[in-house]
């Protein structure tokens, strides 16, 4: 496994490889009780856009997961679907899941991790963040600088993700000369 190194007393977020997949799995298997998505599908984010996916270590321990890929501004891939490709023209950097078991949770490992996201979005010229909050998060999500977008021709698809399931958007400043090829 690629290295958790085993003295990091405070959990630090990495880059995810396929070796922490079976770790991946099991954490959204606990934390996703009413959001299931298959292995495989998982599996792909990893694939088409590693710099998006980041796993949450401490001594050697994964605690937590994220997986974010460019995506369209406006647009809400569906709940346990394959993405096939990535859009030619992406036009934000959708943050897919961000899972953190609950014994880690609330110790500043969320918050932490959203420089991390804002920067790989950044080195691929991506001017937006996009999300669905999920499990009644909007207060968690505001709080790092996302605002809800209401836009109707979404509600179809936010229901799927849940009752309380809102899109929300962080816009970026992107420096010119930042950009990296989108892919893996
Ligand atoms: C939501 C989640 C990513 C937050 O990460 P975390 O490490 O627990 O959060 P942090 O410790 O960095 O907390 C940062 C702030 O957000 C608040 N917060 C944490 N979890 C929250 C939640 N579920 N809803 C609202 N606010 C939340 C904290 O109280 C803290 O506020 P403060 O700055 O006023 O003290 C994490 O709890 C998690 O994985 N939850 C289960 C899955 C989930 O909800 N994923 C997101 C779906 S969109």
């Amino acid at each position: 496994m690629q290295g958790c190194s085993a003295g990091n007393a405070t959990p630090i977020w990495r880059n995810a490889a396929p070796s922490d997949l079976d770790a991946i799995e099991a954490i959204a298997s606990v934390v996703h009780v009413s959001l299931h998505e298959r292995r495989a599908v998982l599996t792909e984010k990893l694939r088409l856009f590693p710099a998006g996916c980041l796993v949450l270590c401490r001594t050697g321990a994964v605690l937590g997961y994220a997986l974010s890929h460019p995506w369209t501004f406006g647009t809400v891939p569906p709940l346990d679907h394959f993405l096939g490709a990535l859009p030619r023209l992406a036009t934000c950097l959708f943050i897919h899941d961000v899972a953190i078991l609950p014994a880690a949770q609330g110790h500043g490992a969320g918050r932490s991790l959203i420089p991390r996201i804002d920067m790989a979005a950044r080195r691929h010229k991506l001017n937006a963040l996009a999300l669905v909050s999920v499990y009644d998060t909007q207060s968690f999500w505001t709080d790092q600088g996302f605002a809800v977008l209401e836009d109707a021709t979404l509600h179809a698809k936010l229901a799927t993700y849940g009752a309380s399931a809102r899109y929300m958007v962080k816009p970026l400043r992107v420096e010119p000369s930042s950009s990296e090829p989108l892919g893996p």
